[in-house]
């Protein structure tokens, strides 16, 4: 796609027809920019990186040089499902990076949410540009950068923060999506066959659990986080929440509070459950969460979670919080 400017005559993309025929033209366009080069992909397994991933297996199949990196930061079953999807299903030539001692260590004892954000960012291009000098022939970078991203920004998604990669590993850019709009970007994704929990998935900030185990990360409460979530997830699957909220997580503060177990006192950290609506994440309201499915989910965590001996759920619009808890 040349230009960084939608055209007026753009049709907006809401069918499969036409989620085709952008398919179609898109692969010829990518052939013809790429030729018998090979590009190289940071998948994260958000929407947008697996739309791209998969537009370009589609054009260049083995060409295209996907890389994800773990940073132990990843919601329960996200890395596998990278794997199974696009190395198993689609046949990507995918290298997968475990670095997940390499991050939680250097965040080890860093308590401030901004530090905490710079060093997965910065730690994050490291990885990426330890793998791409390790590749050969690489010509060309491609980004999951879509049309919001070029009005509010610079046109690079933060999280990716590829745009921080050195002199020497300047790539020309691929961005098959940048004129598109979130909801056809998803259009798109379900018209190449991605399974619906990747296409319909909620927003997943880059710094990804980090910003949710609050203060200095540790590995008991990182997991405590990833499982309560995880528990947070299915609930609201079950009970047909999933496609009506916009985004939904929980957060683990770091202090413990006393509980009561057995006739014993003992102490556990508090889990706290957050479900908000929004257009735009700019404001946010609270969704009504029936009070039985609160009560339940409550049971599951204190039960199935090691160590968590409540449940909160959050109640405060956005302002005056914001979304995240940091
Ligand atoms: P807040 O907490 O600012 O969040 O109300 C608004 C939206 O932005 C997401 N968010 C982030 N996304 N990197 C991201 O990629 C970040 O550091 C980050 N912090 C917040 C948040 O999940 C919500 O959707």
């Amino acid at each position: 796609m040349t230009g960084n400017v939608r055209p007026e005559t753009m049709e907006r993309i809401t069918t499969p027809e036409l989620a085709q025929a952008f398919i179609d033209e898109q692969v010829k366009e990518l052939r013809a920019q790429v030729g018998d080069k090979k590009v190289l992909l940071a998948l994260s397994g958000g929407v947008d990186s697996s739309v791209v991933a998969a537009l370009l297996i589609k054009a260049i199949g083995q060409q295209l040089v996907c890389v994800h990196v773990n940073h132990g930061l990843l919601r329960k079953g996200e890395p596998e499902q990278v794997i199974e999807v696009f190395r198993n299903q689609m046949n990507a030539n995918l290298v997968y990076v475990d670095a997940v001692d390499r991050f939680l260590d250097k965040l080890a004892n860093v308590r401030e949410p901004e530090k905490k954000r710079k060093i997965i960012g910065a730690e994050f291009i490291r990885v990426f540009e330890e793998e791409a000098r390790k590749l050969d022939g690489i010509e060309f970078l491609a980004q999951g950068t879509i049309y919001p991203d070029i009005l509010e920004s610079d046109g690079v998604k933060a999280h990716h923060n590829v745009g921080g990669l050195p002199e020497d590993l300047q790539f020309e850019l691929v961005e098959p999506v940048k004129l598109l709009f979130k909801d056809e970007v998803r259009v798109v994704g379900k018209a190449l066959g991605l399974p619906d929990n990747m296409v319909f998935r909620q927003p997943f900030p880059g710094p990804g659990l980090g910003v949710r185990c609050l203060g200095a990360i540790t590995r008991d409460r990182l997991e405590a986080v990833r499982e309560s979530d995880a528990i947070l997830r299915e609930e609201f699957a079950k009970n047909g929440l999933e496609g009506k909220v916009w985004q939904y997580f929980t957060a683990i503060p770091d202090f413990k509070s006393v509980g009561v177990t057995d006739g014993k006192r003992t102490e556990g950290w508090p889990v706290i459950l957050r479900a908000v609506n929004t257009k735009d994440a700019m404001t946010a309201t609270v969704e009504d969460v029936p009070f039985e499915l609160l009560e339940h989910i409550t049971k599951r965590i204190t039960a199935e979670v090691k160590n968590v001996n409540r449940v909160l759920y959050d109640l405060t619009p956005k302002p005056c919080a914001t979304i995240e808890w940091e």
